[in-house]
């Protein structure tokens, strides 16, 4: 696989234009992504404009559309709030703190033929600046924000982009297919007729 010497990025915009250099090649070096995205040390300043939250659900907020190869967001997390169990559509997930914690949990895609509730995996703390990765071969998951005081944002990149994906019930393993819209793109709150559907499942 073809590898570029890739220099730590400095600031956000800096990890932007590494990352449309990156995924100019066809195949994703997930190791090369994850380690790029982890070693941008995360300065709220240069982010704060994404970063818009909601009382009462987490947000998505669309930050550059990678040309057409990824889409890059800020994900804004309040005291408690948390993800449906849900699966990536194919797609590479990165998550990358940018400040506070994260809880994820994984989940093994639920058995058709044994109905009944989905077993946890495994879980674990995300810590600032720390990079994750999930894909669905790797299985499904729940994101949550536990602190009663803390917020969290977080930066997430989906390859290819998706506008779909599918949720689960933890105690039944059915699934319903959600559309997945942006509460704010570019830094301007998307207009209110388009974020109507399921936000955040
Ligand atoms: C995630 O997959 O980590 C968060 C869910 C989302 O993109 O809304």
């Amino acid at each position: 696989m073809e590898h570029t010497e890739l220099i730590k990025p400095e600031t956000l915009e800096d990890l932007i234009q590494t990352l449309h250099k990156i995924f100019e090649s066809d195949s994703v070096n997930v190791e090369e992504v994850q380690n790029i995205m982890e070693s941008y040390e995360s300065k709220p300043h240069e982010w704060m404009k994404y970063a818009k939250f909601d009382q009462y659900r987490y947000t998505r907020n669309l930050v550059n559309e990678g040309n057409g190869k990824f889409n890059l967001m800020i994900l804004c997390w309040g005291e408690g709030h948390g993800s449906s169990i849900h699966d990536h559509t194919d797609s590479h997930c990165f998550l990358k703190l940018l400040q506070g914690q994260l809880k994820e949990t994984l989940f093994d895609w639920p058995d058709r033929k044994l109905q009944g509730g989905m077993q946890q995996k495994s879980q674990r703390v995300l810590l600032e600046n720390q990079c994750a990765y999930i894909n669905d071969s790797i299985g499904l998951h729940r994101v949550e924000n536990v602190s009663h005081t803390e917020t969290a944002v977080s930066l997430h990149l989906y390859s290819p982009p998706f506008q779909t994906c599918q949720t689960f019930d933890q105690r039944t393993g059915h699934h319903n297919t959600v559309k997945m819209t942006f509460w704010s793109k570019f830094g301007e709150r998307t207009p209110y007729e388009s974020t109507v559907s399921q936000e955040n499942n």
